[in-house]
């Protein structure tokens, strides 16, 4: 018999992931709706969203498929239980590091993509910085807000130039939409330029799998750059705390 999560043959491979979200969602016990972003483009977020798989009660808080976090949480513990794979962020930090760059530029490197690791991809850049703003010095979240414009342009002066990568990612035809040609003009002439500027130039592409790297080297680091709010990142009223509480609790029905 072909159980719900192994679809008989010609089911496509997002079939069978369907199936097999469908299964853990129907061993929940509890229904999750998923919000319109997460799967606008895959169906029309003008529509009514699709009911719910599974039963009993809808999702609130704790997801039990995800790492359960502790009650105050760290930055660390983002890291550990809901951030995909840091290699980049951390090859990034590294390469900084033995670059000799000061300590902010360091954690910038480190934190510069933690949006598209855990949150968001789209103006991952901007959405970042919002997250970190309140636990870090000025700098070092207007760099990384920035990076998001800068990663486009070339700067030969400082051996930046326009990724290789991106011709094969968007074709070479892309061209940046307006905003990040107007936040590329406003960085270029900020006081902080070459901060930004530096994470862009240690953002390294490709991942030397013989490197070892590992957030322990930044422990220190983080706690003299890092203000972690005792109450747990989510729980300290910050700006951005609720967009932490979102990390944690992905699948929360409101
Ligand atoms: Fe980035
Ligand atoms: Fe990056």
């Amino acid at each position: 018999m072909t159980s719900p999560i192994e679809p008989g043959h010609g089911a496509t491979l997002s079939d069978r992931a369907d199936a097999l979200e469908h299964q853990m969602i129907a061993d929940l016990d509890r229904r999750v709706v998923k919000s319109v972003i997460y799967t606008a483009g895959d169906r029309d977020p003008t529509q009514a969203v699709p009911p719910p798989p599974g039963a009993g009660h809808f999702m609130m808080g704790d997801d039990p498929r995800l790492a359960k976090m502790p009650e105050n949480p760290t930055l660390f513990d983002f890291f550990k239980h809901r951030f995909g794979p840091a290699n980049h962020v951390l090859q990034s930090a590294t390469h900084a590091l033995k670059a000799g760059q000061s300590e902010k530029i360091v954690l910038a490197c480190l934190l510069h993509d933690i949006s598209v690791a855990g949150f968001i991809r789209g103006d991952h850049g901007y959405w970042g910085a919002q997250m970190i703003a309140a636990y870090v010095d000025e700098e070092v979240s207007w760099a990384i807000k920035y990076h998001q414009a800068l990663r486009f342009f070339a700067d030969e002066s400082v051996g930046y130039a326009y990724p290789e990568a991106y011709i094969r990612y968007f074709g070479d035809a892309y061209e940046p939409e307006p905003y990040i040609k107007r936040d590329y003009e406003y960085a270029r002439n900020h006081k902080w330029y070459m901060s930004s500027r530096s994470i862009t130039l240690h953002d390294v592409y490709s991942f030397d799998p013989n490197a070892k790297v590992s957030l322990d080297d930044f422990v220190d680091i983080i706690g003299r750059n890092f203000r972690q709010p005792k109450e747990g990142l989510g729980f300290d009223n910050s700006p951005s705390a609720h967009i932490w509480r979102t990390i944690i609790w992905p699948t929360k029905f409101l």
